[in-house]
């Protein structure tokens, strides 16, 4: 179905599509008709997928990464869709409209997307309203992540009140959350990466986070860091207790593209398939235990057990969803069964296939 819709939707504003597509996920969530139908056509229900990561209990590993939902209004049509986790946002202190159109790329030919959106969002007010009356109502089914990201007007310097003003409002209504350091459209976002001002961002958080009832606090990294900034990262999170990585973010790297297309913004799908995974085998390779949620160019089963293999305790996916249609996770997760029951494994013991 979606193989013969996708011809059609890809002759149109792929922004645009995005608001159709985010339009009649919402009302989705309206719907428990609608849902219960989506459940039962794309859910895959099987306790051996069950993870356990970062002191939370997925029904799979397989999640919704941040950039999809912004402003978290489809929630339960997430779960319905079969992910084992959602990831809404990035969410900013302030509301903010993003970077002007057009902002968002399709590269068919390499499976990929280029965006520059800016972090467009409703901002933390209105998405703890809705988060909150997701929670009254018994509407989040599925762990649910909240990634925060630096509003434009905020200097960098004052980044991380920025932050903390969002954790704050947000820390009642999630089950985990990311600080999101490393989106390429945020002017100088990124240098909060460096040793002194990830210090400094990481320490406030740890500090409000010690007064607050425990929830897990993840870091997002970029895939354009070199190892030896990679490595000062995973021990400052190692350092300020966090509860584990999210690796990685968009591109700026263009390297093997084939389609010609110069648009700046983060690249994602296919052409960031080895680089992420790349990142993910020296994360691990660094001996540290931090849990690491793998994502960048997931689009298979065997990917999601690959990434499983090289130590990721999650994934997460964007892109693939685009060009594979919504029975996509319902594909990885069946296949991912297949695959562990062909060779005799458990999700538990995945490890030890590495
Ligand atoms: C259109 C678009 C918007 C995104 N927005 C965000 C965002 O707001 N915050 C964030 O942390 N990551 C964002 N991402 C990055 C994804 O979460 C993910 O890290 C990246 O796309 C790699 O995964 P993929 O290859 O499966 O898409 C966005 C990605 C895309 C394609």
């Amino acid at each position: 179905m979606y193989t013969r819709l996708k011809p059609l939707l890809f002759k149109s504003d792929p922004e645009r599509i995005h608001e159709h597509a985010m339009h009649m996920l919402s009302w989705a969530a309206e719907h428990p008709g609608a849902l219960r139908l989506l459940g039962a056509v794309c859910t895959v229900r099987d306790p051996r997928l069950t993870t356990h990561a970062f002191g939370l209990t997925f029904p799979n590993p397989v999640g919704l990464a941040a950039g999809f939902d912004k402003n978290a209004v489809a929630v339960p049509t997430w779960a319905a869709l079969g992910f084992g986790f959602v990831e809404v946002g990035s969410v900013t202190a302030h509301a903010q409209p993003g970077n002007p159109k057009p902002r968002l790329f399709r590269l068919p030919e390499d499976e990929a997307i280029i965006n520059r959106l800016g972090f467009n969002n409703e901002g933390v007010e209105a998405v703890a309203a809705r988060l909150s009356a997701l929670r009254e109502t018994g509407q989040v089914r599925v762990p649910l992540g909240v990634n925060i990201g630096k509003s434009k007007v905020t200097p960098l310097k004052n980044a991380p009140q920025d932050y903390l003003v969002s954790l704050r409002r947000l820390w009642p209504h999630a089950d985990y959350f990311v600080i999101n350091v490393s989106s390429p459209n945020t002017p100088g976002l990124r240098a909060l990466q460096e040793r002194g001002r990830l210090q400094e961002l990481l320490s406030a958080v740890a500090e409000f986070a010690a007064y607050q009832p425990p929830k897990p606090v993840l870091l997002k990294v970029a895939p354009d860091l070199s190892d030896a900034a990679l490595a000062e990262v995973a021990e400052l999170a190692v350092t300020h207790k966090l509860a584990g990585l999210v690796a990685t973010n968009t591109t700026v790297s263009r390297e093997g593209l084939k389609t010609s297309l110069n648009e700046t913004g983060g690249l994602s799908g296919r052409p960031l398939r080895a680089r992420s995974l790349g990142v993910l085998h020296f994360l691990t390779g660094l001996g540290t235990g931090l849990p690491i949620v793998s994502v960048g160019g997931i689009a298979t089963s065997d990917d999601v057990f690959e990434r499983l293999c090289a130590g990721a305790c999650l994934v997460q996916l964007y892109t693939s969803l685009v060009y594979e249609g919504p029975l996509l996770i319902k594909k990885l997760n069946g296949g991912l069964l297949e695959r562990l029951e062909r060779d005799g494994l458990s999700l538990q013991n995945l490890t030890a296939v590495r």
